[in-house]
């Protein structure tokens, strides 16, 4: 018994020597001073030992478990002066040194949400619709019809084939599906009979097939607004448009209506506003979208009685607003990403 403690401490401080980072001293811990190790299955021949030679025995085995203890507890401390553990970390160096920045909106995130919160001031709701959308919203009840230009299937991002499917499926390419869908909603909620005012913005992404450029991209995103209720007039139209001007571009803005031609409205408007976007130069007309009266066919198509409502419409683009707010040069930096450009806004 004792030659076999004094083999198994020479041998025990001999392997120590072979360990040389914290996972050998570990395995060697296990195997020397663990539950299951060489010191432990030493006990076992103590006990078999005569009544006469514990003592020693005992004594003998505390002794080579205090020897390896010690030299372990050595060896540890030598490996871990290059091998910082927890205990060497200065606690009086500042922490969160290296920052990772603060995220942040998208701008076009940031424009969508200030102009529905400027219409929602003026009563205005936010509305949404599908973006894969149907030709039936995106077109015929919008009066658009089967032989117009803008149903041709190269403008559009048809998903179904037009010439297979009766009511194909396709990406919006225009907000003014959403008026469709609410007005639907508002005659179904009514139970047949209109539930009025409809008042409502929706912003959103539209889709169009064009040649990417500085000013083009195939996706975009656009706010749609109408209002319907009874003896609604051009002139509600433009005293929102105005109100909307000048409570998001500045007390100074104005708004220019150019007669023109949409479909779903009658009279149709091309929208411009006058804004001021620096201080220190004169204030430009920017090209906005269009609005106009809703048309007839459109109200009655959703089920609305044309004699006893009216409303109006506009639509403008998001990225337009965006980009001369913050002269953004093109309207591929809004897409595509880069931390550096993203980050100036
Ligand atoms: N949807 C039209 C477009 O994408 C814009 C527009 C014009 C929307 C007139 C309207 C409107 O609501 O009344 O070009």
């Amino acid at each position: 018994m004792l030659e076999s403690l004094a083999q198994l401490e020479s041998e025990g401080l001999a392997s120590l020597v072979a360990a040389k980072d914290a996972a050998g001293l570990e395995a060697w811990r296990l195997s020397y001073l663990g539950p299951s190790g060489k010191l432990k299955a030493a006990m076992g021949d103590f006990a078999k030992l005569p009544k006469e030679q514990k003592a020693a025995g005992g004594a003998r085995m505390n002794a080579v478990r205090a020897a390896l203890e010690a030299a372990f507890a050595e060896r540890k401390g030598a490996l871990g002066a290059n091998d910082p553990s927890p205990e060497t970390v200065d606690l009086t160096e500042p922490g969160f040194v290296t920052s990772t920045g603060l995220g942040r909106r998208h701008i076009i995130t940031r424009v969508r949400e200030e102009l529905c919160e400027v219409f929602a001031r003026m009563g205005f709701e936010v509305a949404d619709g599908p973006e894969l959308e149907d030709d039936e919203h995106n077109f015929a009840r919008l009066n658009i019809p089967a032989e117009h230009p803008a149903r041709d299937p190269i403008d559009n991002f048809y998903v179904d084939d037009p010439r297979k499917v009766s009511t194909p499926r396709m990406l919006r390419s225009q907000t003014s599906t959403v008026q469709i869908r609410v007005m639907e909603a508002a005659v179904k909620a009514g139970g047949g009979q209109l539930r009025a005012p409809i008042k409502i913005v929706a912003p959103g992404r539209v889709y169009r097939p064009d040649t990417v450029d500085a000013t083009h991209s195939f996706m975009f995103h656009q706010i749609e607004g109408l209002y319907i209720d009874r003896a609604v007039t051009m002139a509600d139209l433009k005293t929102t448009l105005v109100q909307f001007a000048q409570a998001y571009f500045g007390e100074d803005s104005e708004i220019r209506l150019r007669p023109s031609f949409f479909p779903f409205t009658e009279p149709s408007a091309e929208l411009d506003m006058k804004i001021r976007f620096r201080a220190d130069q004169p204030a430009k007309w920017v090209e906005l979208g269009g609005c106009g009266m809703v048309h007839p066919n459109v109200l009655q198509g959703c089920g609305i009685n044309p004699e006893e409502w009216q409303g109006f419409a506009f639509g403008f683009g998001i990225e337009r607003i965006a980009m001369k707010r913050y002269e953004i040069p093109d309207i591929r930096m809004l897409f595509e990403n880069d931390i550096r450009f993203l980050s100036q806004l």
